[in-house]
């Protein structure tokens, strides 16, 4: 019996050093771990010893056991690491293959409008003015010098929150935001998102409008043509004039309507400009009196310009856009034209 035990581990010995595998180590392992292994056979063979020899001999199969066991779990982790080396060189990094490449978006128009106008502006010599999409119906209406029967405070056009909290419905309430905590000099456009409750081809209850105020002494109607004049032909090319129409606000007086000429047909009359040869593009003015006087400014000292026009819009006009919601889908097919 002592021969047999040597034996076996003899046997397994060789056969554990000579495994290269772990497949085949994990076969082997339960050979000679498991339940019917030779060393559990030896072990019921036992009784047919003297009584006396029985407790030595048993310690003896157990101790094989355990340096089998420990040599199996060593060979083990000795495959594993080659394993690991052997995948890490079969699998070079190979650095001169092109990168996967990423899907990436584009600028929506609006974003690219509304920079290219703020850096218009910043070049002749404007701050940029934040207010709050949240607003008052003072700053949206009263302090801008609207009526309370105006028809523009009505439910239908203005979304309102509570009783006199709104959602601003022009980036007008910024002048009003500007003048209350700034004296003049003051020269700012303000770029912002505007509510009100139209939806069409031309409309969306969400739009974004910039603002532009100009306070200072001596502040005429021939520097406001002449700004737009720049700003226009910065914005939409040299060739492009803008002309100025009477028109009514409530916030400033006299108050006009600034068109320019059809970018499509550049004058002649085209199905965009229905045949005047001119086109909408905001609003502008003298500022009102009263509406210095409400703030504390000094209506005899000062004067000011103001005016205002639609992001949406002028992205629209700029890049032939047929439909304003087609700026608001966020389609990455209809965004990557802006690339
Ligand atoms: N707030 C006006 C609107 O939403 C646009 C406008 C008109 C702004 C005249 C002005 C202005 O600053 O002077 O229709």
């Amino acid at each position: 019996m002592e021969t047999r035990l040597q034996f076996l581990i003899d046997q397994a010995r060789k056969e554990i050093t000579e495994i290269t595998s772990l497949n085949e180590l994990q076969s082997r392992k339960s050979h000679y771990i498991g339940k019917k292994s030779p060393f559990t056979e030896l072990m019921k063979q036992l009784k047919e010893l003297p009584k006396e020899e029985r407790p030595e001999f048993g310690k003896k199969i157990n101790i094989a056991k355990n340096q089998l066991q420990l040599m199996i779990t060593e060979k083990e982790s000795s495959l594993k690491q080659l394993a690991y080396e052997t995948s890490l060189s079969d699998n070079i990094v190979d650095i001169t293959m092109p990168g996967r490449r990423r899907n990436k978006g584009a600028l929506n128009p609006i974003n690219k409008v509304w920079r290219e106008i703020e850096d218009v502006f910043i070049s002749m010599g404007f701050d940029v003015a934040e207010g709050y999409d949240i607003e008052d119906e003072f700053h949206n209406f009263d302090a801008l010098n609207t009526p309370q029967d105006h028809p523009a405070r009505d439910l239908s056009d203005t979304f309102y929150i509570d009783n006199n909290i709104l959602l601003r419905t022009q980036t007008s309430t910024v002048q009003i935001r500007v003048m209350e905590n700034h004296q003049p000099p003051i020269k700012i456009i303000a770029p912002g998102r505007c509510y009100r409750n139209d939806n069409d081809a031309s409309h969306s209850p969400a739009f974004h409008q910039v603002e532009a105020l100009v306070v200072d002494e001596g502040i005429s109607f021939a520097d406001l043509k002449d700004v737009l004049n720049l700003f226009v032909k910065r914005l939409f090319g040299q060739n492009i004039e803008s002309r100025i129409r009477p028109h009514f606000f409530p916030f400033t007086e006299p108050s006009a309507e600034i068109d320019i000429v059809c970018l499509k047909c550049l004058g002649k009359g085209c199905n965009l400009c229905k045949g005047q040869g001119w086109i909408e593009l905001g609003g502008a003015g003298m500022v009102d009196p009263n509406v210095f006087d409400k703030l504390g400014i000094d209506s005899e000292k000062y004067s000011g310009y103001a005016f205002g026009m639609g992001i949406d819009r002028v992205a629209m006009l700029k890049y032939k856009i047929p439909d304003m919601r087609m700026l608001f889908e966020n389609d990455i097919r209809f965004l990557k034209q802006f690339k």
